[in-house]
């Protein structure tokens, strides 16, 4: 349907005889952000790295805008208008944080050494300021906290110019103060158009960034609908709790 931006379809992926994610379907709605829920080991970064092809699925469909890109290599998705953050920061060490955030505008990782195609520094330095590291874009990762490690990740995501971005866990290691500016600078993104799908086990950061939850348990979807009345499905709670 027109309305859907993506949408994933009987996604199955095993390693060796785990069944990590098992015949999973869900989607987003344009201008929905979305959150992925489910207790540790359930398969929510699996899904993530499906999504963005750093895993290849053994079945099922990933439609994107209505394109079917289940075999498209990671740099195409991301032309595509898709991109991630990871739930471990992956910086890297040997660059200052401008040149991190530039190495992400380059479309295809073979093609890394010519810079010639990347975004030129100076709109790089807009995207890093937006996010809050105005005093950060000429320090090293080895410089920064964990909440700088993130803004980072979410630099890297946004200056692809995506359409949708996976976050990973995005609020973990913050302080409470750094969650609320999370938030905040992801509320404004929203407001302008920018689609989510959220991972994170800070519900209460969660619950005022999306429209919708799905949960998914043992890798497979067992419940879908608004925040507040998810977290009292009793499936979803017996995941949780039980
Ligand atoms: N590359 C891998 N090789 C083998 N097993 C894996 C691999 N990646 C994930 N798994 C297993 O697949 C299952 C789902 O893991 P996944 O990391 O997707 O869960 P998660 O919901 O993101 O967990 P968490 O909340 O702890 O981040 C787990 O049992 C995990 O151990
Ligand atoms: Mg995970």
């Amino acid at each position: 349907m027109a309305t859907k931006l993506i949408e994933i379809k009987g996604l199955t992926k095993k390693f060796g005889g785990l069944v990590a994610v098992n015949d999973f379907s869900f989607h987003v709605e344009k201008g929905e952000a979305l959150g992925l829920m489910g207790p540790n080991g359930s398969g929510k970064t699996t899904v993530f790295n499906l999504v963005m092809g750093d895993l290849k699925p053994d079945s099922g469909e990933i439609i994107f805008e209505g394109k079917d890109i289940t075999n498209y290599p990671t740099y195409q998705r991301v032309k595509a208008g898709i991109a991630r953050t990871y739930q471990v920061p992956r910086p890297f060490q040997e660059l200052p944080v401008i040149e991190d955030i530039q190495m992400s505008t380059i479309p295809d990782s073979i093609m890394g050494s010519f810079r010639g195609r990347a975004m030129p520094l100076e709109k790089v330095a807009k995207i890093g300021e937006d996010v809050g590291l105005k005093e950060h874009l000429s320090m090293y990762p080895r410089e920064l906290t964990m909440g700088d490690l993130r803004r980072v990740e979410l630099a890297k995501a946004l200056a692809t110019n995506p359409k949708i971005v996976l976050l990973d866990e995005i609020f973990a290691g913050l302080t409470v103060a750094e969650i609320g500016e999370l938030d905040t600078l992801l509320q404004q993104r929203r407001k302008k158009g920018l689609n989510f799908i959220v991972v994170s086990h800070d519900l209460k950061a969660l619950a005022p960034l999306v429209d919708r939850v799905v949960v998914i348990h043992f890798g497979e979807f067992i419940a879908e609908g608004p925040f507040d009345k998810i977290v009292n499905d009793e499936r979803v709670k017996a995941a949780y709790f039980g």
